[in-house]
């Protein structure tokens, strides 16, 4: 049978003081809500967000990382078990199980859903996800008679002897979809807040025999995102995972703590990171390769052997083959540079494709953009680019050709060819030396 997913995502977030919907701020490159998509990835079932406030916004965002996934709308949030009953029209015929997970809670962890789905398989209709805290806060406390979950109070409503309880709610739902669905139709709102709260689900359960358990997982997989320093905290706990991760698979991080990675950010084994490089989404970098100090990386591939940097900056679409090396204030977009090429200074690539063992001149460029379109360059194998070069696209220079250096290209170079673009170079014998005369007498003329 299926597992499902129902993320909520209505909530207004208004502690965060944004414009932006709270579940569209990143975390590790990706926004919030994709976190919890990715901690469910294993689950075979159907994907539904429920969005609220900024819906329209959220919506296209999730479905820009996930076509499949179902938008069901909240249009006014009125508690946790109301906004699940919005999943119940995608999900009426669907069977299974649902697994409910908040988009503002990004640290779950798949073997913790894993653990969740055993408990629900040995005979239990509801597994509710709990965490042991010494400070439960504001937290929904969960009654219990060993591993059986009686119901869940929350703080509003828990009196002092509740209060005390250390075993905390996180919000995390593993149900028969059915039972599910059914249940959460009977919750009502009489409660402190007027709400119509998950949380009583085991409590109505109990009262038609069904049976709800406790899981129970490390209070950092519930770390929720309520404000700007939660957060910030966040990306901090991310990042730390994140690098350790690498560490642990063979790739050297010389400084770890000055490394940014993303959700998606894959370096191989022996890949070689410097200091103070941010990896944007969509980065692969192979074994082997360097990314040298100070550089920024996104939506780049960098091959086997290859060299980033100090200073440089790989934008979207950039494939190095192997044993590329692109040095300092090197910019490179969507183009394919080949085996061995270099581009070692100061230059930018942009919509652009070079052959293997090129090189580029320091400070050249790929004039690409007329101030309306974009155009490609064309570059061939074995090429001389003289430093300087100003390529004006769409333009293809051949197989083992050269241009001058200052040269503007603006005419194809064919196939072994030298291309001269510039003005020839004329010397006045002894004029240097006239004009600084004249100039020195001038400037003491007028100090009179
Ligand atoms: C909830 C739990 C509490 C638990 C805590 C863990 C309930 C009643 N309480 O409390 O036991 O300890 O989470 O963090 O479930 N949301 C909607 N629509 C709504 C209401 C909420 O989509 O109408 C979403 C929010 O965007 C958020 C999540 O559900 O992502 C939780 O809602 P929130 O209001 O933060 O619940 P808490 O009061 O924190
Ligand atoms: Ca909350």
């Amino acid at each position: 049978m299926p597992t499902h997913l129902v993320v909520l995502a209505a909530g207004e977030g208004s502690r965060m003081r944004s414009n932006t919907p709270k579940v569209l701020h990143l975390l590790g490159g990706a926004p919030l809500f994709q976190h919890a998509l990715i901690s469910a990835a294993r689950l075979d079932g159907k994907r539904v967000i429920v969005v609220g406030h900024g819906g329209t916004d959220v919506a296209a965002a999730a479905q820009d990382v996930d076509p499949e996934i179902h938008v069901a709308e909240q249009a006014t949030q009125l508690g946790t078990a109301h906004a699940v009953s919005m999943a119940a029209e995608t999900l009426k015929d669907a069977g299974g199980d649902t697994l409910i997970l908040y988009g503002d809670t990004p640290f779950i962890r798949p073997e913790t859903i894993e653990q969740m789905q055993a408990l629900r398989s040995a005979g239990t209709d509801m597994v509710f996800l709990g965490f042991e805290t010494e400070d439960p806060g504001r937290y929904g406390r969960m009654v219990t008679d060993g591993d059986m979950l009686e119901r869940i109070v929350e703080f509003n409503d828990a009196s002092d002897a509740e209060k005390a309880i250390t075993l905390c709610n996180s919000g995390v739902v593993l149900a028969d979809t059915k039972v599910l669905m059914r249940l959460v139709s009977e919750v009502g709102n009489t409660n402190a807040a007027g709400e119509f709260y998950l949380t009583d689900l085991p409590e109505i359960g109990a009262k038609q025999g069904l049976v709800a358990r406790v899981a129970r997982c490390d209070q950092s997989e519930t770390l929720g995102v309520n404000t700007r320093a939660d957060l910030a905290r966040a990306e901090h706990v991310f990042q730390e995972h994140a690098r350790r991760a690498n560490l642990d698979k063979g790739v050297t991080l010389v400084s770890p703590e000055s490394v940014h990675l993303s959700f998606d950010t894959v370096l191989e084994q022996d890949a070689v990171i410097e200091p103070f490089v941010v990896f944007g989404p969509g980065v692969k970098v192979a074994s082997t390769a360097r990314i040298r100090a100070f550089s920024h990386l996104e939506g780049a591939h960098v091959g086997p052997g290859a060299s980033v940097g100090p200073y440089a900056r790989l934008r979207p679409g950039t494939e190095l083959d192997a044993e590329t090396r692109i040095g300092n204030f090197v910019e490179v977009k969507n183009a394919q540079i080949g085996e061995r090429t270099k581009v070692n200074h100061l230059s930018y690539i942009g919509d652009a494709h070079v052959g293997r063992g090129s090189n580029i001149g320091a400070g050249s460029v790929t004039c690409n953009y007329d101030g309306v379109f974009k155009h490609k360059t064309e570059i061939g194998s074995g090429v001389f680019i003289g430093s300087n070069t100003m390529m004006v696209a769409p333009v293809k220079i051949g197989d083992e050709a050269m241009t001058a250096t200052g040269s503007v290209i603006s005419r194809d170079v064919p196939d072994g060819d030298l291309a001269v673009a510039r003005s020839r170079q004329d010397n006045k014998p002894g004029f240097a030396r006239k004009l600084f005369q004249k100039l020195r007498a001038r400037k003491a003329a007028e100090r009179g």
